[in-house]
């Protein structure tokens, strides 16, 4: 069962903004995927995409599109219909081929209604992208999908005739959108998204556990976070790096709350993601600003001299069979 089907997630680790834009690109780039398909979350997330050289951001559409490979927007998201034309006739401004962009009919939508109620949020600090209440909705079953939309059957699929009933093998990136620390269920609630950020949340795309060949887990080297959370302690060199680190959000403009990388943190997420490769973004940031330090257990911070050592103590600290990649701003892996 499900032997036509491998599938390679990529997952936020921590907060959002890891750089999950940047690993999805290089493994499409290898080219051997037949589907790109975003797994969650909607208009909130900001996936910025260096494209023949120029910066990309895109909220909703995965980033197959850049490279021709069929890109589904998956069952678990939420899609707010005018956003998405605009995308789409962005993305066509940039002379890139949107025909094979696809929507899951059961995808939900998000209305302007939901919009305006969630401009009007203070308490979480969201991105005001009628998330919230959009999946409020579909878990109330009052909730619009994409196949009620005419002006979106263009776009429908259906996943289980795409993945199941075919007899050509699927090789599927499944990119997360939002972090693991923002996960309904596993975040700091009620400070998290209102989707499934982990690679559970892929399978609910429809997918069996067996399908999954390698989950691709991306965080900085330091951490960041937007959102209404006290999260910045008082160091000067957390202000210094997140302007060296250039911590502005590509969905909203926020500055995004620094601090250092959280290690019991990262194993957690590691562990119930079931990452296979790691990949800790933004070396040169702490590099420039000539500090490694990290938060251990009980919120006791670590210090190390040399980045030599900040690297030899994550190995002491990591599972050994881990695929370790050292990835730098913005746009090398
Ligand atoms: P919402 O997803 O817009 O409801 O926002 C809920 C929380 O998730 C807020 O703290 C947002 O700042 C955060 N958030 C949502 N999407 C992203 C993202 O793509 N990157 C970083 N933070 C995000
Ligand atoms: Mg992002």
């Amino acid at each position: 069962m499900g032997s036509n089907i491998t599938i390679d997630v990529v997952l936020g680790l921590s907060w959002g903004d890891e750089g999950k834009g940047k690993v999805t690109k290089a493994l499409l780039e290898e080219g051997e995927y037949t589907h790109c398909l975003r797994f969650n979350g909607g208009g909130n997330a900001g996936h910025t995409v260096y494209h023949n050289g120029v910066k990309i951001v895109t909220h909703l559409v995965p980033a197959g599109v850049f490279y021709g490979v069929p890109s589904i927007v998956g069952p678990g998201c939420v899609v707010n219909i005018r956003k998405f034309f605009e995308e789409i006739k962005m993305l066509k401004d940039h002379g890139i081929d949107t025909t094979q962009v696809f929507i899951a009919e059961n995808a939900h939508i998000v209305s302007e209604q939901h919009v305006e109620e969630d401009s009007k949020d203070t308490l979480i600090g969201t991105t005001k992208s009628g998330n919230g209440p959009a999946y409020r909705d579909k878990y109330a079953r009052s909730g619009k999908r994409a196949k009620d939309y005419k002006i979106l059957q263009s776009f429908l699929i259906n996943m289980h005739e795409e993945f199941y009933k075919s007899t050509t093998p699927s090789k599927i990136l499944m990119e997360g959108a939002q972090g693991f620390n923002l996960d309904i269920d596993h975040g700091d609630y009620p400070f998290v998204t209102s989707s499934h950020c982990s690679t559970a949340g892929a399978l609910l795309a429809g997918f069996a556990p067996q399908c999954i060949r390698h989950v691709w887990g991306v965080a900085k080297v330091y951490d960041t976070y937007v959102g209404t959370l006290d999260f910045q302690p008082d160091d000067p060199d957390l202000k210094t790096v997140q302007q060296v680190g250039k911590e502005f959000g590509a969905t909203t403009g926020r500055v995004r709350k620094c601090n250092w990388l959280n290690i019991p943190k990262l194993l957690h997420s590691m562990e119930v993601n079931g990452v296979t490769h790691l990949v800790l973004n933004k070396f040169d940031i702490l590099r420039d600003v000539g500090v490694w330090k990290v938060i251990l257990a009980d919120n006791t911070i670590g210090e190390f001299e040399t980045e030599n050592d900040f690297i030899n103590f994550l190995f002491r600290e990591l599972p050994p069979d881990i695929i370790v990649y050292r990835s730098y701003s913005p746009e090398t892996l």
